[in-house]
This record gives structure tokens, C-alpha cells and sequence, in this order.
């Protein structure tokens, strides 16, 4: 039975985790790289995340593991099943009256963040301990709890104050925007001792920060690039937490993310009508001509198509997108295809655009993962502007598509696109465009560029085949991740 080997025990804890739960990347990246870490090492990894409905549609079988009848929210139970194609093993807080509700992980139908989001995201951290200590199942507790972003970080609070042998930890940082701010009067309804209250712990201008917490108590620090490692030192990607990471820096590495190259692979993506590769393309045309179709835009299998698949809202310049609509229905037979949800004004004027310019214009308000793989299948070129971004996965998925990706150079956009120019096309590195500014000038510019070559035949097809090559598997990042649990196992 599992734990009874000396293998590495390690608590994988998420609150999401493709396919049971999604909103963004933290998903897509909290399900492979486990996957992968398990495959390439001999780890015995447990996950775990908040049993939501759609959890219980994809995993139907689950045996009761636990009743834990005092946590924030009020009673829960641990169940334990199976992730699905696999044999990882995941355990699941049940606590109904905290995650099976209609509306989003996050927020509620009318795009409003949950009330009681601190309550329902501290009970996580005080199941993830009672599991990792031992005390849940008699044969498994962990040696390592890999925590990942704000609604996993009291984990290593509650941790520290925990008398005994205790598992070591290790924190990924997927997206310092989102901190887990709530007011100092939960204290005691987080199940957090006063004493925790202070500069050297989660407390952050009379507020109690989950991220904080985390920052200061775990025993590693990890971000998904090593760009935006360095750039959240500085003010202007610090979000208010440069000086606590500026404490840390010792801790704190950046390893750019891989990704799951079975679901993101055009040679074998079911979603798409044909299957091509990099030294075949000819059925991306196919791809393209019936999201033409299927979208309503002209048919034009020439003309240069842009897509977009992200969140609508300021992190994605998607505000700066809709600005220079108008322009770009200038250039000359420019279509755009896009799928998102976000910022309602956002939606609005997308959704407007899309009605007012078709055969031009296609905007999809809803984020379905088909759409998305159909997209990149089908585009000439992504448009993923940012005015910060940890990793960006989609670009990556972009180049394996051989839909070219213009960029921000920040954060780990920096480190995943080789930014074409004279000497970089030469060598027939160059994998996208790359511009500075994150203003609609900056924007436009890129686009252009962008265009240009894709008139130039020869050219363009280096730069797809050389994205589509690029190595964005997971070897490399697990061997890091690897290396740091032994790390901390080492001194455990
Ligand atoms: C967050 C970040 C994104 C990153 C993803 C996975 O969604 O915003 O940049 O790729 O997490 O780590």
C-alpha cells in the first residue's frame, strides 16, 4: 500500500486543478506538473483541492476518509479517489455549504468574490495540515506540502505552530496579484493563534494577507519564471510584497513552467479537425478554414488571423485591445477570433465590436477548453499582451500550435518567446514578437511587425517551425522541483 515505501511522501495542495476545476493556468500547471514529477521521480504524491461541483462530475468514486467537524465554514469531510487517466491519488474537502454553489471558484454569478473566501480557503489549509501530519490516514503523512498561490498559504502558518516532527514546505507563487486580503477580526474564525498576528507573519497593514503568511513561513520560495522571480523585488511588480521577498531572496527561485504535452499537441488533439505537426502544416489550414466557417468570419484562408484566449481584463492589456479595434480593421483583410470572460465593460465592448464588424471580428464570451485549442490551431498569430505575467502559458501552447505569438517582454514571456530579429531569424531561432511599451502604440507596433513577416512566406514558416520544436516539457522544471524537495527532505 502506498507509504509504506520510503519514498518521498509529498501533499500536492491546489484550488484548482484541471480537469476537475479550472480558471487559468494555476489549473493546467497543478495537474501536469505533479503528473510529472511523479513520472520522472520516485515520489508518492498526494493532491488535493476543494471538492466543487465539477469535481464530483469528472471523479465519481470516493471513499470517505475523514470527518473533521470544526473547520472555519463549519463540518467537512475527506474523501479520497483517483485523478482521472492516471493513478495520482487525490483527496478532496468536502465542505458543500463552502464549494458547491452556482457562480464561478472565485465569485459568485454576478462576478462578486465569494463573502466568505477567507473562511472557505483557511479550512483547506487546516484539512491540509490534519492530512500531512498523519492524523488522517494511518499509513500516509507527508514529508513535503508543495503549496501553490494565496488559498494555500496559512498552510505554513498553521504549520509552524504545530508542535513535533512537521512536513517541510515549499510555496509557488503562480500570481502575486490575487493575496488573500481579509480583515484582522477573522483572526480567530481563520482558526489563527493572536500571536501569528504580527510583522513577521500575515499580517499586512492591519489586515490579514494569506499570501504573506506564506511568504514568511514557508521554507521554500518558488515563482514560475526566473524573470518575474527578479522582477517581483522591485516595486513595480512587488504588488506591496517587495520587501518580505526581498527578505526571502535566498529562498526564492524562479523555474519557468512546462507544459502537458499530451493535451497540448496538435498531432493528436481531438478537438481539432485535422492533425498536423511541424514538418506538415498543411492541415492547419484546415484548421483554420473551419473556424472561419464555424465563426463567421470571410473565408479567406490568406488573410492574417489573430487570436486572443485570455481573461478580459487589465493583466491581459485586454482594455488596450479593444481600444485599437477600430485601427486594426485598417489593415488590410486582419481578422480576429477571441475567447474570455472578465470585466463585464470588457465583455460589453468586445461583444459589441463582434456584432458591429463581422466577417472580421469573432468574439466568444465564454472560455471553453475546445474553443481554446481550436483557436491556436487555427491562428496565424496570438495577440498575449500583459502588463505583468509570472509565466503565460498560453503562448507556449501558441508555439507548439505554430500560431506565433506576440508578446510582452515581462515575466516569463520573456524567457518562453525568442523574440525575432535580424540575428535571431538568421539562426532560425526566433519564435515570436516581443514589444516594451503596455500602451496601444506599443501594441500597434507589434502587429505590425508581426504582419510583415507573415507576408514574407519563408520567414514566417522558420518562426512557426521554430516554436513548435521548442523544447516546453516538463523535464527540465520537475528536475528543478526535484531538487528542492530532496533539499528540504535533506534537513527534515
Ligand atoms: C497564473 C499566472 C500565469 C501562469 C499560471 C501558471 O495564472 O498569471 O502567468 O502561467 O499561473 O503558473
Amino acid at each position: 500500500m502506498a507509504g509504506y515505501t520510503n519514498r518521498l511522501r509529498v501533499l500536492f495542495v491546489s484550488s484548482e486543478i484541471f480537469p476537475l476545476a479550472k480558471t487559468g493556468g494555476l489549473a493546467d500547471v497543478c495537474s501536469s506538473l505533479p503528473i510529472a514529477l511523479t513520472r520522472e521521480g520516485d515520489i508518492d504524491m498526494m493532491l488535493m483541492m476543494p471538492g466543487y461541483d465539477s469535481v464530483f462530475e469528472v471523479i465519481r468514486d470516493w471513499d470517505e476518509i475523514a470527518v473533521l467537524p470544526d473547520l472555519p465554514g463549519g463540518p467537512a469531510r475527506l474523501l479520497l479517489g483517483t485523478m482521472p487517466d492516471s493513478d495520482l491519488q487525490i483527496v478532496l474537502l468536502d465542505q458543500p455549504q463552502a464549494f458547491r454553489r452556482p457562480g464561478g471558484l472565485y465569485i459568485d454569478e454576478h462576478g462578486k468574490e465569494w463573502a466568505d473566501n477567507a473562511q472557505r480557503f483557511a479550512a483547506l489549509c487546516h484539512a491540509a495540515v490534519e492530512l500531512a501530519m498523519g492524523r488522517v490516514l494511518p499509513y500516509w503523512r507527508a514529508d513535503i506540502i508543495h503549496c501553490n498561490d494565496w488559498h494555500t498559504a496559512l498552510i505554513p502558518v498553521l504549520l509552524s505552530a504545530q508542535p513535533g516532527r512537521r512536513p517541510r514546505t515549499i510555496f509557488t507563487l503562480h500570481n502575486l496579484a490575487y493575496q488573500g486580503l481579509c480583515p484582522a477580526e477573522l483572526l480567530g474564525q481563520l482558526g489563527l493563534p493572536e500571536s501569528c498576528f504580527s510583522f513577521d507573519g500575515p499580517e499586512y497593514f492591519g489586515q490579514i494577507s494569506f499570501l504573506k503568511g506564506g511568504l514568511v513561513f514557508a521554507d521554500k520560495l518558488t515563482t514560475v519564471s526566473p524573470s518575474y522571480a527578479k522582477e517581483i523585488a522591485s516595486a513595480e511588480f512587488g504588488m506591496g510584497l517587495e520587501g518580505v521577498l526581498a527578505r526571502r531572496k535566498a529562498d526564492l527561485v524562479g523555474i519557468l513552467n512546462g507544459i502537458d504535452d499530451t493535451v497540448w499537441n496538435p498531432r493528436i488533439d481531438p478537438a481539432l479537425p485535422g492533425c498536423y505537426g511541424a514538418d506538415d502544416l498543411a492541415n492547419k489550414s484546415e484548421c483554420k478554414a473551419a473556424l472561419q466557417r464555424d465563426w463567421g468570419l470571410e473565408t479567406d484562408i490568406g488573410a492574417p488571423l489573430l487570436v486572443f484566449a485570455a481573461r478580459l481584463e487589465a493583466q491581459k492589456m485586454a482594455d488596450i485591445l479593444l481600444e485599437i479595434l477600430p485601427e486594426l480593421m485598417a489593415r488590410p483583410r486582419l481578422q480576429i477570433a477571441m475567447i474570455g470572460q472578465g470585466a463585464h465593460d470588457l465583455q460589453v465592448g468586445f461583444a459589441a465590436a463582434s456584432a458591429q464588424t463581422p466577417g472580421r471580428i469573432a468574439a466568444r464570451i465564454a472560455y471553453r477548453e475546445d474553443w481554446a485549442h481550436q483557436l491556436l490551431a487555427a491562428g496565424d498569430i496570438l495577440l498575449h499582451g500583459a502588463r505583468f505575467e509570472p509565466c503565460g502559458l498560453t503562448p507556449m501552447y501558441a508555439m507548439r500550435y505554430g500560431a506565433v505569438p506576440i508578446v510582452r517582454a515581462v515575466g516569463g514571456l520573456k524567457d518562453s518567446v525568442t523574440a525575432v530579429d535580424e540575428a535571431s531569424l538568421a539562426t532560425g531561432r526566433a519564435s515570436g514578437f516581443q514589444f516594451q511599451a503596455a500602451t496601444a502604440a506599443g501594441l500597434l507596433d507589434a502587429i505590425d511587425h508581426a504582419l510583415s513577416l507573415f507576408s514574407q512566406r519563408e520567414n514566417w514558416r522558420k518562426i512557426q517551425q521554430a516554436g513548435m520544436r521548442k523544447d516546453f516539457s516538463w523535464h527540465r522544471p520537475t528536475a528543478q522541483y526535484r531538487q528542492l524537495y530532496d533539499e528540504l527532505a535533506a534537513v527534515a
